[in-house]
């Protein structure tokens, strides 16, 4: 959307004012540190939470394209909350100060459908990206995620009927993986920036590749080269293994990419994107995130499962202190049994209004990545900490056993298995653009442990 300026009064020459861009455009995917989509771990609380603390966009976990089409989208008038419902399952929630700077993520295989998901969401969000990079069974199996990368025809389909069916103040862009060979990924790279997405997601590991392997961060400075040189002014941003706002000058440095895109460590310390992140999170985040994800009603086994990843540095919490509050994390059954690690003090609203005051304060470069310090931060020593932490077999957290043992996987998109709707009678029925029935995302075999 852009805003006219009112028409001056008087007659008298004004000089020509620059009309106030409201939208994303490709320079919004530049010079940021971004939060990448993330099923189950980008849930509402920790996206507000990452543009707070730095992160210049959002990214909304992926959704299946016909899974969201017959949704009802219902808007909670206390807290602002925007719910699109399944029959009995919130099957993405927002909230409109997260609006300008989020981009949904579809899962598709067929154009149309594709424009139908995004046309349904596209009162709530600013950009839509279509995922080429999921190598799980599920995605791959009916043609979507990284079964893309191999059917560029269909990609390109896909996001050449997103750009025509699109406003011009909605992106259309694109997150892939690396092809084994260089040479492929650059003619696939070629033909997704002539689709005229605004911005192209690498994550710089290949199909195959586990998180715990190492991206290959280093092929992508040809590819930015090259997107560079076609001219269209299209942001690169690079994912994989970028640990931080600092670690992301690192990142730039290897990659020449316009801008960082971080998941795991995102998911362990949302706050990750602030020139000092938060430490302590037991005590200095956890009660916070709580009281937020029960004003927001955020279902509390997602609420659960993102706090039970939270893990930050210790500068002032005993290992004895801290075992003793992850413990009594790990026990929680609902927001009511949360009384004592928030002190009993229920203040979500508060935190919440802290939250839009943020962002809704940010500059005009929000979230930019800032040169300060060396620029190449993170040790030898830290990448390997955070490659071994994923390991496939054993989990980075020292969690509890409670926790769910899907922890390390890469959850598939909602489907059956989407948290429940809390019962909330502050919720107002709006149809959704498109009726009918609910169609279930498909569902998962059990299948090796790798990320999109
Ligand atoms: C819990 C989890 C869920 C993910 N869900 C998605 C997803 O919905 N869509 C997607 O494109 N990638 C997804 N990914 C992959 C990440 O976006 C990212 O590409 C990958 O983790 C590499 O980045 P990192 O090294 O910063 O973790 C997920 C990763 C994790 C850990």
């Amino acid at each position: 959307m852009t805003r006219r300026s009112a028409s001056p009064s008087g007659s008298s020459p004004r000089p020509a004012k620059r009309q106030k861009v409201e939208h994303l455009t490709s320079e919004s995917f530049k010079n940021g540190v971004m939060l990448a989509p993330m099923v189950r771990s980008g849930a509402l609380p920790t996206r507000l939470f990452a543009l707070k603390y730095g992160a210049k966009l959002v990214w909304s976990p992926e959704i299946v394209d016909k899974a969201i089409l017959h949704a009802e989208r219902v808007v909670d008038p206390v807290s602002g909350v925007v719910s699109y419902n399944g029959k009995s399952k919130a099957i993405f929630t927002t909230h409109p100060v997260e609006k300008p700077y989020l981009v949904y993520q579809i899962g598709s295989a067929d154009p149309e459908t594709a424009v139908q998901a995004a046309k349904t969401v596209m009162q709530d969000v600013s950009g839509i990206d279509l995922n080429c990079g999921c190598p799980k069974p599920f995605s791959t199996h009916s043609g979507m995620g990284a079964a893309l990368l191999t059917n560029p025809d269909l990609l390109c389909n896909i996001l050449t009927a997103l750009r025509a069916a699109m406003p011009p103040e909605i992106t259309v862009s694109a997150k892939i993986r690396l092809l084994p060979d260089q040479a492929d990924t650059l003619k696939l790279v070629e033909r997704i920036v002539n689709t005229g997405v605004s911005a192209l997601t690498v994550h710089c590991r290949t199909r195959n590749m586990r998180p715990r392997e190492r991206a290959l961060i280093e092929r992508l400075k040809e590819i930015v080269d090259f997107v560079e040189g076609m001219g269209r002014g299209v942001a690169v941003i690079a994912n994989g293994d970028c640990l931080s706002a600092q670690d992301a000058l690192r990142v730039r440095e290897i990659t020449g990419a316009h801008s960082c895109m971080i998941a795991t460590a995102a998911e362990s310390n949302p706050s990750c994107f602030s020139q000092e992140p938060l430490e302590d999170l037991e005590k200095t985040f956890v009660p916070q995130y709580i009281r937020l994800g029960k004003y927001l009603d955020n279902h509390f086994s997602n609420t659960k499962f993102c706090m039970m990843s939270f893990k930050g540095k210790y500068n002032l919490l005993k290992k004895h202190e801290r075992t003793e509050i992850r413990d009594a994390m790990a026990r929680t059954k609902s927001y009511e049994d949360c009384e004592a690690l928030v002190d009993g003090l229920w203040t979500g609203e508060e935190v919440m209004n802290d939250l839009v005051n943020s962002i809704n304060s940010r500059g005009s470069q929000p979230g930019a990545l800032l040169e300060t310090g060396s620029g190449v931060s993170t040790t030898e020593e830290e990448l390997n900490d955070k490659l071994l932490s994923e390991s496939d077999d054993e989990p980075a957290l020292h969690l509890p056993q409670s926790t769910p043992p899907e922890k390390r996987e890469n959850p598939e998109p909602v489907s059956l298995n989407a948290p429940l709707l809390p019962r909330n009678e502050r919720l107002i029925p709006i149809p959704a653009a498109i009726t009918g029935i609910d169609v279930p995302t498909p569902s998962s075999s059990p299948v090796p442990h790798v990320h999109s």
